[in-house]
């Protein structure tokens, strides 16, 4: 379908249009059976693949859900907009486009030809590459430093403390040899700012932090919220900064499906292969969704298919 089913002039959005449109969502989608759980991180593999949740989290903190709200999954992915925020609040957006790079490779997240391609700009802080490097980039004078700044600053998106899911760390860990080219190669281009390995772990780290899909929500929501979690009140990046990360997200966020995905649903996004996704509607709301399967280019299957869906019908693509 179309995206924007629903009219531009149509009359406001109610409480019950959200609410309504969330569990048809889960309803129509629950039993999509396409797709397949990531197994290149082992553990991932074994996460139950039915499991399916929406939280539709608008800017003054409302929240209107659907299907599994508890359950910890790794952030993975979706956790790269977020720290490319802190380098944001850190050092400026003009240091994360100068050191990192803010175009799409139109190639898989974890494309080693998109760096030889794009040696002198280092492609972008939503694929590997770019966000091994944003790790790096951190002002941090230990490796500990800079996981608490990592960390603490996606628990102030999430408006809560989080934990790290140990047994995913160390299956990813343990087999994160592609990724470990791609810190080797960066730190050979000039284009890593800590050692490798640092960078690796602290990465990966962040990548196997636990979150539910009510806090996906609250993180987009935030964005959503010009940089100010409607929970806590807390400001995590200035208002400024939000529509460039935005526009990042808008051109990178689903790899080389993002053309089509902006295509079908208009909104910015960023997907995870842990199954989450968030999507931000500015300065009104976000979607997130969990649910394990994923598409070949590494997206969720009835999470896209959720997300286009609620923004169609609730006429709010941003073309
Ligand atoms: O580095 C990796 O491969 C994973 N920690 C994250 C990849 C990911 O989520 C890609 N997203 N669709």
């Amino acid at each position: 379908a179309p995206f924007n089913v629903r009219s531009a002039a149509a009359a406001p959005l109610t409480a019950e249009d959200y609410q309504r449109v969330v569990d048809e969502a889960y309803a129509k989608f629950k039993d999509v059976k396409d797709g397949a759980n990531a197994d290149y991180i082992p553990i991932l593999a074994t996460v139950p693949s039915e499991m399916f949740g929406i939280a539709l989290v608008t800017r003054d903190g409302k929240i209107y859900a659907a299907g599994e709200q508890k359950y910890e999954f790794s952030i993975q992915s979706v956790s790269k907009p977020f720290t490319a925020s802190l380098i944001m609040a850190e050092q400026g957006p003009k240091v994360l486009r100068e050191k990192i790079g803010v175009e799409p490779t139109g190639l898989p997240f974890n494309s080693k030809l998109a760096m030889e391609l794009y040696e002198s700009r280092s492609v972008n802080p939503l694929v590997n590459a770019g966000a091994i490097a944003a790790v790096s980039l951190v002002q941090a004078d230990s490796e500990q430093a800079r996981w608490n700044k990592v960390l603490g600053n996606i628990e102030a998106y999430a408006g809560r403390k989080l934990q790290v899911l140990e047994e995913v760390y160390d299956s990813e860990y343990e087999t994160a040899w592609s990724n470990r080219g791609i810190a080797n190669l960066l730190f050979n281009y000039g284009r890593l700012y800590s050692d490798p390995e640092e960078a690796l772990r602290v990465y990966t780290r962040q990548c196997s932090i636990g979150i539910n899909t009510r806090d996906l929500g609250i993180m987009g929501a935030t964005l959503a919220n010009e940089g100010v979690n409607p929970f806590t009140g807390k400001r995590v990046l200035d208002a400024e900064d939000v529509p460039e990360l935005l526009a990042i997200m808008a051109t990178a966020g689903f790899y080389d499906e993002s053309g089509e995905w902006m295509y079908r649903s208009g909104l910015p996004a960023k997907t995870g292969v842990g199954g989450g996704i968030v999507a931000v509607v500015p300065g009104k709301f976000a979607i997130a969704t969990f649910s394990p399967p994923l598409n070949e280019a590494g997206n969720s299957v009835r999470g896209l298919k959720a997300i286009n869906y609620i923004s169609g019908e609730l006429g709010v693509g941003l073309f």
